[in-house]
């Protein structure tokens, strides 16, 4: 029979990441995975550049049933320590906007330091967990056919995002074997799609992108916003996602920088003659004034508009009411919302309370960051609480 100390199930960012520091202490570390290679999400991030952590990452950047549980692991590792640890591994980065760190090469060199990190850990891949019993002291696993003890396990199999990369939603399951609570979990970070009479203007102009304000029960992003065949993508309408619930309305800004009224008032001022879908296109690509014109049923001049035919314009234009159907789902959906409920979790070292030896991390918990690099730091943050701990 094989004893190890630890096994942590799932080779990802977070399992990768503990397993560093779980071996670092001299403990038998055997890191398991279904997958082919370890951190695919990890290798294919930040468009083969991985945001891997943010400037800005504190718990505000994070939704979660208890927005403090995050507080602990991400004040004991933070973003500087990952940045230090790039240092010691010659990595290279720049920021790209909003505090977001991308390598300045490949994200593979980031799954390199983090095998690097991990060599003390055996990782064993292309590895089924057949099955997990506790008796009380030690968990025993079924591994592909072959028993395994263990004193701790560490669950780190991630969220159910992108099932064609693995994601399995193990974690869950095992949370519900040991009495765990999980909180409902849904995609997050997504695409949202519409009806037919919404994509009947939005489809034609898929590729298109504009700075927006997009809002939804109460919270707001201004980033850009990208047209496309199925709906509204992009950073802003990912980040809202997480906050947007089936039947919610979104509020599209389309100007967020301008008061389009004064904007509108000063073109008719200067030229009264020039159409209102051209004026539209000194503010939008032309596709979008063309489609805004339609939709709003715009016609004639700017001198033909009254003042308040001008006011009604620049509400829409700030304040466009749209109702998505849906998202694009688990398929495409960048993280998990919800998870292993942070109640049953230390946030010191993210031991389940009731069941010694049992570690939660990374994005199984109910702990979702915004675009960003937020995910990312999650993951590191959270294995090192129970990497050291263990
Ligand atoms: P992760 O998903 O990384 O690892 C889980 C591991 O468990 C996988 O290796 C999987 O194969 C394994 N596993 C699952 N089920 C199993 C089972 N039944 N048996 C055995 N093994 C199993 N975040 C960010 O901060 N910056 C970014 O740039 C991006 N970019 C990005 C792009 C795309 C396309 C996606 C889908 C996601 C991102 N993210 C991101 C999110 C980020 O990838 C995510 O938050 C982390 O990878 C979560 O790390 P974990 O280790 O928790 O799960």
């Amino acid at each position: 029979m094989e004893h190890v100390d630890t096994i942590i199930l799932g080779a990802g960012a977070a399992g990768l990441f503990c397993a560093g520091f779980a071996a670092a202490k001299g403990a038998s570390v055997l890191v398991v995975d279904h997958a082919k290679r370890p951190a695919e999400k990890v290798r294919i991030s930040g468009g083969g550049r991985c945001n891997f952590t943010n400037l800005y990452a504190g718990a505000g950047n994070y939704i979660s049933g208890n927005p403090h549980f995050a507080k602990s692991a991400l004040a004991r590792y933070t973003q500087w320590d990952f940045i230090d640890l790039l240092a010691r591994h010659g990595i290279t980065w720049h920021e790209k906007t909003l505090g977001q760190l991308f390598c300045d090469g490949k994200s593979a060199a980031i799954v390199e330091m983090l095998l690097a990190e991990a060599r003390a850990a055996e990782i064993r891949l292309e590895t089924t967990v057949d099955e997990i019993v506790h008796d009380g002291s030690s968990f025993r696993l079924t591994l592909s056919g072959r028993p395994v003890i263990c004193r701790n396990l560490v669950v780190a199999t991630g969220g159910k995002s992108i099932p064609k990369m693995g994601a399995t939603g193990l974690g869950y399951q095992i949370a519900a074997q040991f009495g765990l609570p999980v909180t409902e979990t849904r995609p997050g970070l997504v695409p949202l799609t519409f009806a037919p009479h919404e994509l009947d203007w939005i489809a034609p102009l898929a590729g298109t992108a504009v700075e927006a304000r997009v809002c939804a029960n109460g919270t707001s992003f201004d980033e850009a916003l990208l047209f496309t065949h199925r709906g509204l993508s992009g950073p802003a309408v990912l980040q809202i996602s997480n906050y947007w619930r089936e039947g919610d309305a979104i509020t599209v800004d389309l100007l967020p920088s301008l008061n389009a009224f004064e904007v509108l008032k000063a073109a008719r001022t200067e030229n009264g003659r020039r159409q209102i879908q051209t004026a539209l296109a000194t503010l939008f690509p032309a596709k979008l004034a063309q489609a805004l014109a339609e939709k709003f049923a715009l016609t004639g001049n700017l001198a033909d508009q009254s003042d308040k035919a001008l006011q009604a314009l620049a509400e829409r234009l700030h304040g466009l009411t749209l109702k998505p159907t849906g998202s694009e789902g688990y398929r495409t959906a960048e993280v998990t919302l919800g998870g292993v409920d942070t109640d049953a979790l230390s946030s010191k070292t993210m031991e389940t309370r009731t069941v010694p030896g049992l570690y939660f991390i990374g994005e199984v918990v109910d702990v979702t960051g915004w675009l960003g690099g937020y995910n990312f730091q999650w993951a590191w943050a959270s294995a090192a609480a129970a990497g050291r701990a263990i």
